[in-house]
């Protein structure tokens, strides 16, 4: 297929290289944006075109824009980071790539295809390439969130005719404030993310937004994240919502909740699982009670427990709180040994520090 033709439009006044430079020295997660974005429109007529590149900037949307009333939208997030050569790279955005089709056809919106995909983040982190920090910059890296929604004026409700496809980018080091410490976890016995059918194997904007109330009570437990049970039994643990779960086993099993649907099927979960064999840890995907969690843990038998995300890359879980109770895991205050190992070499890989045996890297 013939490549996508860009309009680019370079933003006249480019944030000053020191006010840059402040923000890429402590850049949080999601505050900050770098100067331009892509953005591409959808119709049946004439599939994807007018591809742009732009100052980053309001969209201007109709109030009966489809996405506002029926949540018609789905988006990716993944990372660029430089190497010690000033090189940039990301990673696995072919799977990215794939999981943004495989929710763009759960929420009825148009495939975007691959090779486009690839070449607007390559575009927005060519001409933003200052934004990516430093490969002596520790974890922090460029947030990439590729995104896709319903624009059509429409009140009808029908798989939308006018869709707009969009990449922005923000520095970004550690998701939580506290940096890499063991976050709390609060088990939502009243809401659940995602039922049997729903969209909970998508990237889509609702999901997240059912979340909320659940982080609300998290919140009001003095938790970080909530972690969300399957809608039926209220019995086995799926994901956190915007991340997924580890336990690590005495033996040496690295256990995850099974993909049933309702779990989203994240690119550092997959690399996880496969970078276990290479760690000599036993991966497995499998059903996993909240029973067999705290057991677990007060047997011994469950020693660390890790979420995992592009945004948390590996976040050590320190403490399980319920209604009426609460449990404490893992090594005070840190890292237990198999998350900090997972996590460095998954960084490390990133990072360009260690040898990508999996050929996960694409220069963008
Ligand atoms: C990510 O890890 O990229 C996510 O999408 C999680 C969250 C920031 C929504």
């Amino acid at each position: 297929m013939a490549q996508q033709q860009f309009t680019v439009t370079e933003r006249p006044d480019r944030l000053a290289e020191m006010e840059r430079l402040a923000v890429l020295a402590d850049p949080g997660f999601g505050k900050t944006f770098t100067d331009h974005m892509v953005v591409a429109s959808w119709d049946p007529e004439n599939g994807w075109h007018d591809w742009q590149v732009k100052p980053y900037g309001p969209l201007e949307l109709d109030p009966s824009a489809a996405v506002l009333h029926y949540a018609q939208e789905i988006f990716e997030g993944l990372k660029a980071y430089r190497h010690s050569d000033g090189s940039v790279w990301t990673f696995r955005p072919q799977s990215n790539a794939a999981r943004f089709a495989r929710s763009a056809a759960r929420l009825a919106l148009p495939v975007l295809p691959e090779a486009d995909f690839i070449e607007s983040l390559k575009q927005l982190v060519t001409i933003d390439e200052p934004w990516v920090p430093g490969a002596d910059a520790g974890e922090s890296s460029l947030y990439l969130r590729p995104f896709m929604f319903a624009s059509e004026s429409f009140l009808g409700v029908r798989p939308a005719l006018g869709v707009t496809y969009a990449v922005i980018a923000s520095p970004a080091g550690a998701y939580f404030s506290g940096g890499v410490k063991p976050v709390s976890l609060w088990i939502s016995q009243h809401y659940s993310r995602a039922g049997v059918g729903g969209t909970g194997a998508a990237k889509c904007g609702g999901n997240y937004a059912a979340s909320l109330a659940a982080q609300i009570e998290a919140s009001e437990h003095g938790c970080d994240q909530s972690v969300f049970l399957d809608s039926v039994e209220q019995k086995w643990i799926e994901e956190l919502g915007g991340m997924n779960l580890f336990l690590v086993y005495a033996d040496g099993r690295l256990v995850t909740p099974a993909l049933t649907g309702s779990i989203l099927e994240g690119v550092t979960r997959d690399s996880i699982l496969e970078l276990a064999k290479d760690l000599d840890l036993q991966p497995e995907e499998r059903r996993i009670s909240i029973d067999e969690w705290r057991e677990g843990i007060e047997s011994g038998q469950v020693t660390e427990a890790f979420a995992c995300g592009t945004a948390a890359v590996v976040t050590p879980v320190g403490r399980l709180v319920w209604e009426g109770g609460e449990i404490s895991m893992g090594p005070e205050g840190t890292a237990g040994p198999v998350a900090d190992r997972i996590r460095s070499t998954l960084l490390g890989i990133q990072k360009g520090q260690l040898a990508d045996t999996h050929g996960w890297l694409t220069r963008l």
